[in-house]
């Protein structure tokens, strides 16, 4: 049997394929950005440098040190910290999804009896977490429409508030400042999904809310590639989040944070892009007699116009047309889109179509649809980053004669 070969360090060259050439020191001239820290577990140099990382809250007490990539990460910490800028937050936590995200911030927040009020217009997912998980597991669980929610006959004894503005499909935008108000007054947190607006349309903090949940999946990554999600807020309020995120372990990983920093430099400017072509499109499809309806929050024929010119810095870049003729006629024009694509989700460089009760609202009974405003006839886009006149184009030759 031929010997092991030795190297002059002494070591097996399986030895050496694990450890040589990882003494890696950040170099003098460092990366423009943060890399990628692709590790589960960090180094420490000594015992003393363990204790000095035990000795401080949670997160470590030593922001120079960390211990585990479920607890914390250079990479994720990074994106947190630029995502907390944008929204005005004193802290970010991000997540693997969106749901991750909103799921752990409600489990952090209620105890065994203790009553979430939520929005019934809310993406499905946080809706059936709600019914069909949060409700099991002991906290008591009620939904209003928005418009209930806008009277002030609150029930009693409510701990968390849960709403998404602007929503999907209807694209309502619910009046966040005076909610914040209501929520305060009755010992409430609101928490708000932001996930249509993202922080360069509406920050919800400064209107008064304790708490914003997105789905980092959609516009935040902007490219349809990800998921992720984050909550942001004051470090008081996402302590107890924080804490349940290290045990039920939703964290996001760090490619995907190095992504999603990456896409927020770009953030505002796929916003604001995406917000104008869908208002001009709403525009010229309001004006066409092959629609019978468009939801656009910036048409002032839209129920929530004066909220949104108030929340909003412009519109958005979702918008639902409800074509006459229902469900065969909105599959009709559905199939025949070119450039538009079909498919779910929403915030991407490419426009993408969805028809609402077939996908994001399919396992809705008949009066859920009426309380979230939703008909077989709507159908969904999310506009992207191409030239608005194509899209005419497309939208145009699907609606055919009409
Ligand atoms: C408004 C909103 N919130 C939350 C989510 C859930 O996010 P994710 O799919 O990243 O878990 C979605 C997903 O579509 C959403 O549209």
């Amino acid at each position: 049997m031929p010997q092991r070969p030795k190297r002059a360090s002494g070591l097996a060259l399986s030895t050496l394929a694990v450890h040589a050439g990882r003494e890696w020191r950040p170099p003098g001239t460092p990366p423009l950005d943060v890399p990628v820290y692709r590790a589960s577990t960090f180094r420490f140099a000594n015992s003393a440098q363990v204790r000095r990382y035990n000795s401080g809250t949670a997160a470590g007490g030593d922001p120079e040190l960390f211990l585990y990539g479920r607890y914390e990460n250079p990479t994720v910490q990074a994106f947190e910290r630029r995502l907390a800028a944008l929204e005005g937050a004193e802290r970010c936590l991000a997540f693997g999804t969106g749901m991750a995200a909103v799921s752990t911030v409600a489990l952090a927040h209620l105890s065994q009896g203790e009553l979430l009020l939520s929005s019934s217009v809310t993406y499905g997912g946080s809706y059936r977490f709600f019914r069909d998980h949060l409700a099991r597991l002991g906290p008591r669980v009620l939904f209003r429409t928005p418009e209930e929610l806008a009277r002030s006959d609150w029930p009693r004894g409510v701990k968390l508030v849960f709403i998404e503005s602007p929503t999907n499909p209807g694209l309502r935008v619910l009046d966040i400042r005076v909610l914040a108000t209501r929520a305060r007054k009755s010992g409430a947190l609101l928490v708000v999904d932001g996930t249509f607006a993202t922080p360069v349309l509406q920050r919800p903090l400064e209107l008064g809310a304790d708490i914003v949940v997105h789905s980092a999946t959609k516009a935040l990554a902007g490219h349809s590639d990800l998921l992720g999600g984050a909550v942001l807020g004051r470090k008081t309020v996402l302590a107890p989040v924080e804490k349940l995120r290290r045990s039920l372990g939703g964290v996001l990983g760090p490619d995907d944070a190095f992504q999603l920093s990456r896409s927020l430099k770009t953030l505002e400017l796929r916003v604001l892009r995406q917000s104008a072509t869908a208002l001009t499109l709403a525009r010229r499809l309001a004006r066409d007699r092959r629609i019978r309806r468009v939801l656009y929050p910036g048409l002032p024929s839209h129920p929530d116009h004066a909220v949104a010119k108030r929340q909003l810095r412009a519109f958005g870049g979702l918008l639902t047309v409800e074509l006459p003729g229902g469900v065969v006629t909105a599959r009709r024009f559905f199939d025949r889109l070119g450039l538009v694509a079909r498919a779910v989700s929403l915030g991407g460089a490419e426009s993408l179509a969805s028809l609402p009760v077939e996908s994001s609202h399919i396992a809705c009974t008949a009066e859920e649809l009426r309380r979230a405003g939703v008909t077989a006839g709507m159908v969904r886009l999310s506009i992207g980053l191409e030239d608005p006149d194509d899209l005419w184009a497309d939208l145009d030759q699907a609606l055919g004669r009409g």
